[in-house]
This record gives structure tokens, C-alpha cells and sequence, in this order.
């Protein structure tokens, strides 16, 4: 069975926010041997337990109350909470704080020849994307509407294949977009690394090492600012 005793947090395997997930987690002391390509890592030197998936499968796993804290990126969170409610299914937890890594944007990107004069030109176009709840938001807000072509990943080769006029992706340094003649003509969404917890009852030892965990990461993020 599993240890209730033991703090599991989980964190991106392989991606932007993976290795700043792990430095943060070891400068706050915890010492984990991340060598070996295993989904879950023990730490030596405190009760907890680091579990390493696909960053769309984190805000689940906490909204679920699989594991404890999360570390995940604030856009694939609300997506996850849009997705939820519309679904009616349960999407608590709570943000114990926004971290300084993992910056980035969720923006709408069109061949670098197309013109844009802003989102009423993409009324009703077909717009490729792995974050349909973000852009349906941001397309309410406008009183605008699009046809989605939901996409979880190659989202950027969409509009070279012909599957859809625009994309809303992220955007991190530009060089997907670039590589691709797309052009970004809109920010809808600004994302950072955040870290959560789940909701529901937690074990008074359990609480109080996360306290002592976040009083940590309060102190880490301090020195670099
Ligand atoms: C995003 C996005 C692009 C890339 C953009 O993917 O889908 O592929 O990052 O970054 P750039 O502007 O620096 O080129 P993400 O890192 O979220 O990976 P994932 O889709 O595999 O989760
Ligand atoms: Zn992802
Ligand atoms: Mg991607």
C-alpha cells in the first residue's frame, strides 16, 4: 500500500520546467538520486517521494489528491481547472506559491506573411491548439468565436499543413515559431511555474514538513532575486 506518511510531490520528467523543478527541490535540501529513468524517486534524507510524469498529468494528479504538492506551469493548471468545471468534475486545490522559473506565454501565432489587425480578423477562423478552455476564455472576452483543431503536440506545423489558419500556443524564446514562419500577434495568457497542494485533510507531520518546505523555497527564491 501506499505511505501515507511520506510527502509526494510531483514535477515534469523531461521539459522546460524539469531541471529548474530540480534544482529548487535540492536547494531546498532534499537530496534525490534523479539518475535512473524511474517514474518515482525516494528521497535519502526526508519522507518524501518525487514522482516524474508528462506536465498535463500534474494538476490532475493533485486536483485527484494522488500526490501532495505539484509543481506545474500555471497555463496547463488552468486548462486542467477550465476542462474540470466544464466537465463538472472536482478541480480543487490550493497555489502555495508562484515560483521564478518557467516563464512564458500562450499566444496566437499566423504565417509571418499573413496580416493581423488584431482578434476580430480570427473571428470564426480555424485555430489549432492543445489549450481550447484558455482560448475559448479569451475569444468569450472578445465577444468572437473559432473553430478549435485540438492538437497535443506539432501544434506549430498546423497551419504549413493546412489544418488550420492560426495557432495558440507557448511561447517561451520564439524559436518554435520561427522555425516554423509563424509570427506571433497576440498574447492571451502569461504563465509561470507555480507550486500546489492538494485539498483535503493532511497528517499534522506531513503539513508541517511542507511548511517547512515552503519557508525553504521562500528563502531560495529570496537569494535570487
Ligand atoms: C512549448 C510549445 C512549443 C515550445 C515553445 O512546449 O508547445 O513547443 O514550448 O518554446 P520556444 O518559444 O522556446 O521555442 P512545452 O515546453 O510546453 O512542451 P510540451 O508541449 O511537451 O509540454
Ligand atoms: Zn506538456
Ligand atoms: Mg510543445
Amino acid at each position: 500500500m501506499l505511505d501515507n506518511k511520506r510527502i509526494r510531490i510531483a514535477m515534469q520528467k523531461s521539459g522546460r520546467l524539469s531541471d529548474d523543478s530540480r534544482e529548487l527541490l535540492s536547494r531546498c535540501g532534499i537530496k534525490i538520486n534523479l539518475q535512473q529513468q524511474r517514474l518515482i524517486a525516494f528521497a535519502e534524507n526526508m519522507p518524501i517521494d518525487i514522482l516524474r510524469v508528462r506536465d498535463d498529468d500534474i494538476p490532475g494528479l493533485v486536483m485527484d489528491g494522488v500526490v501532495d504538492l505539484g509543481i506545474i506551469g500555471e497555463n496547463v493548471l488552468e486548462e486542467e481547472l477550465l476542462t474540470r468545471q466544464a466537465q463538472g468534475e472536482n478541480a480543487g486545490y490550493t497555489t502555495l506559491r508562484r515560483l521564478d522559473f518557467g516563464g512564458c506565454r500562450l499566444s496566437l501565432a499566423m504565417p509571418a506573411d499573413a496580416g493581423y489587425t488584431g482578434p476580430e480578423c480570427l473571428d470564426n477562423k480555424r485555430i489549432a491548439t492543445s489549450y481550447p478552455h484558455l482560448l475559448k476564455r479569451y475569444f468569450d472576452s472578445k465577444n468572437l468565436s473559432f473553430k478549435p483543431c485540438m492538437l497535443n503536440g506539432s501544434v506549430e506545423v498546423a497551419p504549413r499543413a493546412g489544418l488550420a489558419d492560426a495557432i495558440c500556443d507557448l511561447v517561451s524564446t520564439g524559436a518554435t515559431l520561427e522555425a516554423n514562419g509563424l509570427r506571433e500577434v497576440d498574447v492571451i495568457y502569461r504563465s509561470k511555474a507555480v507550486l500546489i497542494q492538494r485539498e483535503g485533510e493532511m497528517p499534522e507531520e506531513k503539513q508541517y514538513l511542507i511548511d517547512k518546505l515552503l519557508t525553504r523555497i521562500q528563502g531560495v527564491i529570496k537569494a535570487r532575486e
